[in-house]
């Protein structure tokens, strides 16, 4: 059978009804749009806009830029909510790409979709980790030594003394011990049960909100006009650059799709959570934005790039207490992401070891617990050895490459889906035909081309050693292709 041999719906829907590989519906609209929001809004927002304004050259007109960035994953979350409305399966983009473009090009996404959301997690876990730092600092009066909350490079670029550092055997000691701590923490959580996490997610996304919201009313306060001229001090060229790096502050809405088999009634549910959370969202962004660059002038933003609310409630000499609430804000937000990102990345696997690409083992239920537990395992270790020891640029690079090609991906699916099997009912469909899906391939083609080349070489080593790893096991032991899809009634929880 060839490797281009594609998996009917039917056939999808009918593997995930399978004993001991079956996942409980435990999730309405409420938890899927919090599952959303939880996703989207963190790193991106507290530490990327900054980036954005001043690096990008965009100053108050990155309120353009978020408008931008946020039309172009308009196109792509309608695309997603028609999938996941269709084929309310796990494996995400992974799951869609084996319905329309066959198992290779399967296989290729879902070893991508490891770049959006382990190698995401690992730059939201060191973001996490550097807040959570300040937070120590502002409620204690002490933090975290260095050597235990950064990467080797990055520790020699902050010019700290290496020599302070313990040495074991003649090596410096550094590693990144906070970023693994929180992620072992959730690890936990996520084994334990989806309601458990969907219940923690829900309480760190309102937490975020509020002290938003709180940053939005500040804002409003000392809001200058005079700001915000000139209004695009690098043009369009800025605008477009502050989008490029915008788009960080937007992964997530897609999450959403790894949770369709435990939502209840996916079909109105999965639209309502993935488009919902994207606009909930798109206006906390702009408000934010217009608050921060209304509130300081955009190039006094450059001292203090990484934390840019701190640095504009800095400049209108805020009140301590403020400034305290937004690193409260950026460590529950940056939670939330971590939370969810963990939960999606397993269940990927999930899907791709049920379709015999990756061992059975890693398809199994815990039988208490009815989680994926190997899988939400092996991924806390992965992000926390990675996370110990890189950097946050170079993880959130690749994290927005990874992502934009399986935006494409779900984008041309939809659009094959619907000239190979035009009778299926979609219960929700993306409006005007084939316009939008085109439109969200071409956007997100033109922001992948405005990443660095590193980034790209970076991504074609991974993708290679994906078509390795497939060549020696994939092929060989896939479900599809070696007629293994009849469903038996064996009992795998453990
Ligand atoms: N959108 C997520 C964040 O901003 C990845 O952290």
């Amino acid at each position: 059978m060839s490797i281009f041999q594609v998996k009917s719906v039917d056939e999808i829907m009918a593997e995930s009804h399978e004993r001991g590989h079956k996942l409980p519906k435990v999730l309405g609209s409420f938890d899927v749009t919090m599952i959303g929001v939880g996703a989207i809004i963190g790193a991106g927002i507290f530490a990327m806009l900054g980036e954005a304004a001043v690096k990008g050259g965009a100053g108050p007109s990155l309120i353009v830029s978020i408008i931008l960035t946020a039309i172009a994953c308009g196109f792509a979350a309608l695309c997603y909510a028609e999938l996941a409305a269709m084929v309310p399966i796990s494996g995400s983009a992974y799951t869609y790409a084996y319905a329309t473009m066959g198992e290779l090009v399967a296989w290729i996404i879902g070893w991508d979709l490891i770049l959006e959301y382990a190698i995401g997690n690992v730059a939201v876990a060191i973001s996490w980790a550097g807040y959570f730092n300040d937070l120590l600092r502002s409620v204690f009066g002490f933090g975290v030594p260095l050597w235990l909350r950064m990467d080797y490079n990055t520790f020699l670029k902050s010019g700290a003394d290496i020599a302070s550092v313990p040495h074991i055997f003649g090596f410096p000691v550094i590693c990144n011990l906070l970023a693994v701590s929180i992620v072992g923490f959730l690890t936990w959580i996520l084994v334990i049960g989806i309601r458990e996490s969907t219940r923690f997610n829900s309480i760190m996304v309102i937490i975020k909100l509020l002290v938003l919201a709180i940053f939005i009313g500040v804002g409003v306060y000392y809001f200058n006009p005079d700001n915000w001229v000139p209004f695009a001090p690098g043009g369009w060229k800025g605008i477009q650059v502050g989008a490029a790096y915008i788009f960080f502050a937007y992964i997530g809405f897609d999450a959403v799709s790894t949770v369709a088999e435990e939502t209840r009634d996916p079909q109105k549910n999965m639209p309502i959570g993935i488009i919902g959370s994207l606009i909930i969202c798109t206006i906390v962004y702009v408000l934010v934005t217009v608050a921060l660059t209304g509130m300081m002038p955009f190039t006094e933003m450059k001292d203090k790039i990484a934390e840019p609310l701190v640095a504009g409630l800095q400049y209108n000499h805020a009140p301590r207490w403020i400034v305290g609430l937004i690193s409260l804000g950026a460590v529950a937000a940056n939670t939330a992401v971590l939370l969810v990102f963990q939960m999606g990345q397993p269940r990927i696997f999930f899907s791709m070891s049920r379709d015999g690409l990756l061992p059975q083992y890693f398809a199994k239920v815990h039988a208490k617990y009815k989680t994926p537990h190997i899988t939400t395992i092996w991924t806390g270790i992965f992000v926390a050895v990675f996370a110990s020891f890189f950097s946050l640029d170079v993880m959130a690079e690749l994290c927005n490459i990874g992502t934009l090609f399986a935006f494409i991906v779900v984008c041309a699916g939809v659009v094959v889906l619907r000239v190979k099997d035009p009778g299926r009912h979609r219960p929700f469909k993306v409006p005007g035909g084939y316009l939008m899906p085109v439109l969200g391939i071409l956007f997100c083609l033109f922001l992948m081309l405005g990443l660095g080349f590193m980034t790209w070489l970076r991504f074609f080593i991974w993708l290679a050693a994906g078509l390795v790893i497939y060549i020696l096991y994939g092929y060989k032991n896939s479900r599809l292709r070696t007629g293994n899809l009849v469903l038996k009634p064996v009992n795998r929880e453990s």
